[in-house]
């Protein structure tokens, strides 16, 4: 028999989701100037929620000030005021959706204009050639920096817990600081953090585990794992059939399968290394190989524009459908889908030369869509991609002045 993309789904640790359906994690760039959720990621997640889309996952929240993946951010620490937080959560409720904060610490991959700590497993920076200099060179972290940093993935499961969110996934893809630590490109190191697959794995395997025991049981972990780093000699296919192996007996309930970093950014269907990606669900064929290991649901999230394509996902054993794009630009197209099976949001491709501006402006877009929503809009509408980025590249700018600004005040 085989399973709708709109039955429920219990997960292990006994949550119900209403639908198949995620939302994917989006970073809105909605933060304000104290760094917190206001009322228009308020509005946008109450959007989201009524648009029937069973879960919800956060954009990124940071687990540290002092290390942000970009202006705008979110910031979740062991002292961060509560209400705002509360009132994010119990907005994406209100439609009967599940709402899970994505947590991460963006390793190495920090703006050099945004300043702040460059941490990472090696002192290896990113190289995106001509583009390089915008981000800062990382210091290899201390033993202190990484007890730092687990404890602080916990505090922040433990307040999103506080606050009426209904589960955390920590973030173990694209290139941030787990990630980082996976990868044998970027982790050299030479302790018990460094080497083997298991050692690499150590830093999120403890980050899962403690954040586990200090959440109740019915509280969500899931995590979000590159299939690969789609980079020679990166992380692959088979390092992530072991790290999976390793989370199964660890109380995770869901395992998001993604892949890419800042370097090579198959998260857009896109590799550094030749492969190419099939432009629906395109990490569908890496996820199904995954669940057959995983003893743990999994997601699939890339290019999922069409019903049928969903279905497809779960067909081929995928516990969850997740979604980026198709639902910045519709928020409600799960509730579209019931009535209209055949809808298809309109989604632009953007075929500039320079493929790494072209990917700046794909976000950029997708950000202007996530804006409008937020800003109370009721309708999709078609927006240029040119004066998307133009747009964004002002409102970051402003926005980086912010954060400096925020940062040296808490600093006095
Ligand atoms: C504007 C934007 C922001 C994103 N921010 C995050 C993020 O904070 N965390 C994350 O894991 N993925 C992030 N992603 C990647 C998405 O979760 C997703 O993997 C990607 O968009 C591919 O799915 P899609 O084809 O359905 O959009 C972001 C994508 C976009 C377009």
């Amino acid at each position: 028999m085989t399973t709708s993309v709109m039955s429920s789904l219990t997960l292990p640790n006994g949550q119900t989701l209403k639908n198949r359906f995620a939302k994917a994690a989006m970073e809105e760039s909605l933060g304000n100037a104290e760094l917190l959720p206001d009322d228009q990621l308020v509005q946008l997640y109450r959007t989201w929620g009524q648009g029937g889309t069973g879960l919800l996952l956060t954009g990124n929240v940071m687990v540290d000030h002092m290390a942000m993946t970009g202006p705008g951010g979110v910031v979740l620490e062991a002292d961060t005021p509560l209400e705002p937080f509360r009132r994010w959560a119990a907005a994406a409720h209100e439609g009967g959706a599940k709402i899970w904060m994505q947590i991460n610490h963006p390793g190495r991959q920090v703006f050099a204009a945004l300043g702040g700590k460059a941490l990472s497993a090696s002192d290896i920076a990113v190289d995106l050639g001509k583009h390089s200099k915008m981000f800062a060179r990382p210091r290899a972290m201390s033993e202190g920096e990484i007890e730092d940093v687990i404890a602080r993935f916990v505090a922040t499961a433990r307040q999103a817990e506080k606050a009426g969110f209904d589960g955390v996934q920590i973030h173990a893809a694209h290139g941030y600081l787990l990630s980082q630590f996976l990868s044998p490109l970027t982790n050299q190191r030479k302790d018990q953090w460094g080497g083997s697959v298991s050692n690499r794995a150590r830093l999120l395997l403890e980050i899962v585990r403690q954040v586990r025991a200090a959440v109740a049981a019915d509280f969500a972990v899931a995590v979000k794992i590159n299939s690969a780093d789609f980079q020679r000699g990166g992380f692959d296919l088979d390092d992530a059939h072991k790290v999976v192996q390793m989370l199964n007996p660890l109380g995770v309930d869901v395992i998001e399968v993604s892949g890419g970093n800042y370097e090579a950014p198959a998260m857009q269907g896109r590799t550094a290394d030749g492969r190419t990606l099939a432009r629906e669900a395109y990490f569908l064929e890496f996820a199904e190989q995954i669940a057959r290991v995983s003893e743990v649901p999994v997601m699939s999230t890339g290019g999922v524009t069409r019903l049928a394509t969903a279905q497809a996902v779960v067909d081929a054993g995928v516990a969850l459908v997740g979604m980026g794009t198709a639902l910045a630009i519709c928020p409600d197209l799960v509730n579209r889908w019931q009535q209209q099976p055949q809808y298809r949001p309109d989604i632009q491709q953007i075929n500039w030369k320079d493929k790494a501006i072209a990917s700046v402006a794909a976000m950029a877009l997708v950000r202007r869509h996530i804006r409008r929503w937020a800003q109370g809009a009721s309708q999709p509408t078609w927006l240029s991609p040119l004066v998307s980025l133009l747009l964004d590249q002002m409102k970051m700018k402003g926005k980086v002045r912010r954060y400096r600004a925020h940062v040296a005040e808490k600093a006095q």
